[in-house]
Protein backbone atom coordinates (compact mmCIF):
# COMPACT_ATOMS: atom_id res chain seq x y z
CA UNK A 1 0.00 0.00 0.00
CA UNK A 2 1.24 3.47 -1.25
CA UNK A 3 -0.23 5.83 1.11
CA UNK A 4 -0.14 10.01 0.34
CA UNK A 5 -1.37 12.11 2.77
CA UNK A 6 -2.47 15.71 2.06
CA UNK A 7 -3.20 18.78 3.37
CA UNK A 8 -6.61 19.58 1.56
CA UNK A 9 -9.32 17.35 0.49
CA UNK A 10 -8.51 19.42 -2.66
CA UNK A 11 -5.34 18.29 -2.77
CA UNK A 12 -6.35 14.75 -2.39
CA UNK A 13 -8.47 15.16 -5.42
CA UNK A 14 -6.33 16.85 -8.00
CA UNK A 15 -3.40 13.81 -7.10
CA UNK A 16 -6.43 11.78 -7.62
CA UNK A 17 -7.49 12.83 -10.74
CA UNK A 18 -3.46 12.88 -12.22
CA UNK A 19 -3.99 9.15 -11.27
CA UNK A 20 -6.73 8.46 -13.12
CA UNK A 21 -5.71 10.79 -15.65
CA UNK A 22 -2.42 9.08 -16.20
CA UNK A 23 -4.34 5.62 -16.29
CA UNK A 24 -6.42 6.88 -19.24
CA UNK A 25 -3.29 8.50 -21.51
CA UNK A 26 -1.64 5.19 -20.67
CA UNK A 27 -4.37 3.05 -21.92
CA UNK A 28 -6.84 4.98 -24.08
CA UNK A 29 -9.25 1.66 -23.78
CA UNK A 30 -9.01 1.36 -20.03
CA UNK A 31 -11.74 -0.02 -17.80
CA UNK A 32 -12.88 2.10 -14.92
CA UNK A 33 -14.46 0.88 -11.51
CA UNK A 34 -15.64 3.87 -10.11
CA UNK A 35 -17.71 5.67 -6.78
CA UNK A 36 -20.09 7.44 -5.65
CA UNK A 37 -20.41 9.46 -2.70
CA UNK A 38 -19.34 12.97 -1.31
CA UNK A 39 -15.38 12.23 -1.78
CA UNK A 40 -14.65 11.60 -5.19
CA UNK A 41 -16.68 14.38 -6.39
CA UNK A 42 -14.47 17.18 -6.22
CA UNK A 43 -11.91 13.86 -8.42
CA UNK A 44 -14.77 14.20 -10.73
CA UNK A 45 -14.70 17.91 -11.07
CA UNK A 46 -10.87 17.78 -11.71
CA UNK A 47 -11.46 15.14 -14.58
CA UNK A 48 -13.90 16.83 -15.97
CA UNK A 49 -12.00 19.92 -16.23
CA UNK A 50 -9.26 18.15 -17.76
CA UNK A 51 -11.78 16.71 -20.54
CA UNK A 52 -13.01 20.29 -21.12
CA UNK A 53 -8.95 21.47 -21.88
CA UNK A 54 -8.76 18.91 -24.60
CA UNK A 55 -6.11 16.89 -22.28
CA UNK A 56 -8.83 13.50 -21.90
CA UNK A 57 -10.56 11.64 -23.85
CA UNK A 58 -12.60 9.01 -22.45
CA UNK A 59 -14.35 7.85 -25.89
CA UNK A 60 -12.58 4.64 -25.42
CA UNK A 61 -13.06 4.40 -21.64
CA UNK A 62 -15.46 1.63 -19.93
CA UNK A 63 -16.75 1.94 -16.73
CA UNK A 64 -18.60 -0.10 -13.95
CA UNK A 65 -19.59 1.21 -10.91
CA UNK A 66 -18.96 -0.61 -7.61
CA UNK A 67 -22.70 -0.40 -6.55
CA UNK A 68 -26.24 0.53 -6.51
CA UNK A 69 -29.61 1.34 -3.95
CA UNK A 70 -32.12 -2.16 -4.84
CA UNK A 71 -35.45 -0.47 -5.36
CA UNK A 72 -35.23 3.22 -5.90
CA UNK A 73 -38.00 4.36 -8.95
CA UNK A 74 -36.29 4.87 -11.96
CA UNK A 75 -34.71 8.40 -12.23
CA UNK A 76 -34.59 9.03 -8.29
CA UNK A 77 -32.04 11.71 -7.79
CA UNK A 78 -29.72 9.56 -5.25
CA UNK A 79 -29.93 6.64 -7.21
CA UNK A 80 -26.16 6.05 -7.90
CA UNK A 81 -27.02 5.87 -11.85
CA UNK A 82 -28.34 9.43 -11.33
CA UNK A 83 -25.54 10.60 -8.51
CA UNK A 84 -23.05 9.58 -11.16
CA UNK A 85 -24.34 11.32 -14.53
CA UNK A 86 -25.35 14.16 -12.66
CA UNK A 87 -21.27 14.26 -11.52
CA UNK A 88 -19.66 12.90 -14.39
CA UNK A 89 -20.64 11.31 -17.40
CA UNK A 90 -23.37 14.02 -18.49
CA UNK A 91 -20.15 16.16 -18.77
CA UNK A 92 -17.27 13.64 -20.39
CA UNK A 93 -17.54 11.30 -23.23
CA UNK A 94 -17.42 8.60 -21.97
CA UNK A 95 -17.42 5.10 -24.21
CA UNK A 96 -19.55 3.19 -21.92
CA UNK A 97 -20.81 3.18 -18.53
CA UNK A 98 -22.76 -0.06 -16.38
CA UNK A 99 -24.18 -0.10 -12.75
CA UNK A 100 -25.69 -2.70 -11.33
CA UNK A 101 -29.71 -2.90 -11.84
CA UNK A 102 -31.01 -2.09 -8.49
CA UNK A 103 -34.52 -2.33 -10.42
CA UNK A 104 -34.26 -5.32 -11.84
CA UNK A 105 -37.06 -7.92 -11.06
CA UNK A 106 -34.48 -10.87 -10.70
CA UNK A 107 -31.50 -9.20 -8.14
CA UNK A 108 -29.69 -12.53 -8.10
CA UNK A 109 -29.84 -13.35 -12.11
CA UNK A 110 -28.37 -8.87 -11.98
CA UNK A 111 -25.50 -10.39 -9.88
CA UNK A 112 -24.40 -12.44 -12.00
CA UNK A 113 -24.61 -10.99 -15.43
CA UNK A 114 -22.88 -7.41 -13.91
CA UNK A 115 -20.07 -9.77 -12.28
CA UNK A 116 -19.87 -11.11 -16.21
CA UNK A 117 -19.92 -8.46 -17.58
CA UNK A 118 -17.11 -7.15 -16.04
CA UNK A 119 -14.82 -10.39 -16.69
CA UNK A 120 -15.81 -9.93 -20.64
CA UNK A 121 -14.23 -6.73 -20.80
CA UNK A 122 -11.19 -7.98 -19.60
CA UNK A 123 -11.40 -6.75 -15.44
CA UNK A 124 -11.26 -3.23 -14.02
CA UNK A 125 -7.73 -1.54 -14.79
CA UNK A 126 -8.39 0.72 -11.92
CA UNK A 127 -10.67 0.58 -8.95
CA UNK A 128 -11.47 4.02 -7.01
CA UNK A 129 -13.00 3.71 -3.47
CA UNK A 130 -13.92 5.87 -0.93
CA UNK A 131 -14.62 3.97 2.70
CA UNK A 132 -17.58 3.98 4.88
CA UNK A 133 -17.72 5.24 8.46
CA UNK A 134 -17.46 1.15 9.30
CA UNK A 135 -14.47 0.33 7.24
CA UNK A 136 -16.90 -0.98 4.15
CA UNK A 137 -16.06 -0.79 0.70
CA UNK A 138 -18.73 -0.72 -2.12
CA UNK A 139 -21.56 -1.99 -0.36
CA UNK A 140 -19.19 -5.01 1.21
CA UNK A 141 -20.67 -4.44 5.12
CA UNK A 142 -18.74 -5.60 8.49
CA UNK A 143 -19.52 -9.44 8.92
CA UNK A 144 -18.16 -12.70 9.18
CA UNK A 145 -16.90 -13.04 6.19
CA UNK A 146 -15.37 -11.59 2.80
CA UNK A 147 -17.99 -11.45 -0.02
CA UNK A 148 -16.77 -12.56 -3.19
CA UNK A 149 -19.11 -11.38 -6.44
CA UNK A 150 -21.46 -8.98 -7.06
CA UNK A 151 -23.82 -9.46 -4.43
CA UNK A 152 -26.96 -8.33 -2.66
CA UNK A 153 -26.46 -7.03 0.61
CA UNK A 154 -27.93 -5.46 3.68
CA UNK A 155 -26.79 -2.14 4.87
CA UNK A 156 -25.61 -1.40 8.18
CA UNK A 157 -27.51 0.49 10.51
CA UNK A 158 -24.44 3.09 11.06
CA UNK A 159 -24.59 3.03 6.79
CA UNK A 160 -28.15 4.00 6.98
CA UNK A 161 -27.26 6.62 9.79
CA UNK A 162 -24.70 7.71 7.23
CA UNK A 163 -26.34 7.91 4.01
CA UNK A 164 -29.70 9.76 5.38
CA UNK A 165 -27.94 13.20 4.54
CA UNK A 166 -28.67 12.46 1.05
CA UNK A 167 -32.63 11.57 2.08
CA UNK A 168 -35.84 13.38 3.39
CA UNK A 169 -36.13 10.92 6.53
CA UNK A 170 -34.47 8.07 7.31
CA UNK A 171 -37.18 5.79 6.47
CA UNK A 172 -36.20 6.71 2.48
CA UNK A 173 -32.84 5.42 2.89
CA UNK A 174 -33.03 2.10 1.06
CA UNK A 175 -32.43 -0.80 2.95
CA UNK A 176 -30.51 -3.04 0.42
CA UNK A 177 -28.32 -2.52 -2.47
CA UNK A 178 -26.24 -4.42 -4.97
CA UNK A 179 -22.44 -4.41 -5.28
CA UNK A 180 -19.44 -5.83 -6.42
CA UNK A 181 -17.87 -8.41 -3.88
CA UNK A 182 -14.67 -7.84 -2.16
CA UNK A 183 -13.46 -10.65 -4.47
CA UNK A 184 -14.64 -8.39 -7.50
CA UNK A 185 -12.69 -5.42 -6.40
CA UNK A 186 -9.79 -7.71 -5.63
CA UNK A 187 -9.42 -8.38 -8.99
CA UNK A 188 -8.90 -4.90 -10.18
CA UNK A 189 -5.33 -4.68 -11.51
CA UNK A 190 -4.80 -1.42 -9.16
CA UNK A 191 -6.83 0.37 -6.89
CA UNK A 192 -7.30 3.89 -5.87
CA UNK A 193 -8.68 4.64 -2.06
CA UNK A 194 -9.84 8.05 -1.16
CA UNK A 195 -10.88 9.18 2.66
CA UNK A 196 -11.70 12.92 3.84
CA UNK A 197 -12.65 14.40 6.60
CA UNK A 198 -12.41 13.26 10.49
CA UNK A 199 -15.16 10.92 10.51
CA UNK A 200 -13.18 8.49 8.69
CA UNK A 201 -10.10 8.58 10.63
CA UNK A 202 -11.15 5.24 12.92
CA UNK A 203 -11.69 3.33 9.45
CA UNK A 204 -8.58 4.20 7.86
CA UNK A 205 -6.36 3.89 11.13
CA UNK A 206 -7.70 0.19 11.08
CA UNK A 207 -7.61 -0.43 7.36
CA UNK A 208 -3.60 0.34 7.74
CA UNK A 209 -3.01 -0.50 10.82
CA UNK A 210 -5.19 -2.99 12.16
CA UNK A 211 -5.73 -6.99 11.58
CA UNK A 212 -7.04 -8.49 8.11
CA UNK A 213 -10.64 -8.89 9.18
CA UNK A 214 -14.01 -9.30 7.51
CA UNK A 215 -14.98 -7.00 10.36
CA UNK A 216 -13.31 -3.89 8.32
CA UNK A 217 -14.05 -4.90 5.00
CA UNK A 218 -11.23 -2.42 3.78
CA UNK A 219 -8.14 -4.31 5.36
CA UNK A 220 -7.84 -6.63 2.83
CA UNK A 221 -6.59 -4.10 0.43
CA UNK A 222 -3.34 -4.77 2.47
CA UNK A 223 -3.29 -7.83 0.72
CA UNK A 224 -3.36 -6.39 -2.92
CA UNK A 225 0.10 -5.45 -4.44
CA UNK A 226 -1.35 -2.51 -6.44
CA UNK A 227 -3.12 -0.07 -3.81
CA UNK A 228 -2.87 3.68 -3.61
CA UNK A 229 -4.46 5.22 -0.33
CA UNK A 230 -4.84 9.19 -0.80
CA UNK A 231 -5.93 11.23 2.55
CA UNK A 232 -6.22 14.54 3.95
CA UNK A 233 -4.97 15.24 6.95
CA UNK A 234 -8.10 14.76 8.88
CA UNK A 235 -8.66 11.28 7.91
CA UNK A 236 -4.67 10.44 8.26
CA UNK A 237 -5.62 11.80 12.04
CA UNK A 238 -5.04 8.52 13.90
CA UNK A 239 -1.97 7.25 11.77
C1 LIG B 1 -21.43 4.82 0.53
C2 LIG B 1 -20.96 4.02 -0.72
C3 LIG B 1 -19.48 3.81 -0.72
C4 LIG B 1 -18.79 5.07 -0.28
C5 LIG B 1 -19.10 5.33 1.17
C6 LIG B 1 -18.56 6.65 1.68
O1 LIG B 1 -22.42 4.19 1.26
N1 LIG B 1 -21.64 2.78 -0.95
O2 LIG B 1 -19.06 3.38 -2.01
O3 LIG B 1 -17.40 4.95 -0.42
O4 LIG B 1 -20.46 5.13 1.47
O5 LIG B 1 -19.31 7.75 1.26
P1 LIG B 1 -18.80 9.23 1.37
O6 LIG B 1 -17.73 9.40 0.35
O7 LIG B 1 -20.01 10.08 1.08
O8 LIG B 1 -18.29 9.41 2.75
Amino acid sequence: MVVHVFDTPAQVAQAAAAVIAAQILQKPDSVLGLATGSTPMDTYRELISLHRGGVLDFSRVKSYNLDEYVGLPDGHPESYVSFMKRNLFDHINIGSYSLPDGRARDLQRECESYEQAIKDDGGIDMQLLGIGNNGHIGFNEPGEAFTYSTNLTTLAQSTIDANKRFFDSIDQVPRQALSMGIGTIMEARSILLLALGEAKAQAVYQMIRGPITPRLPASILRSHARVTVMLDKAAAARL
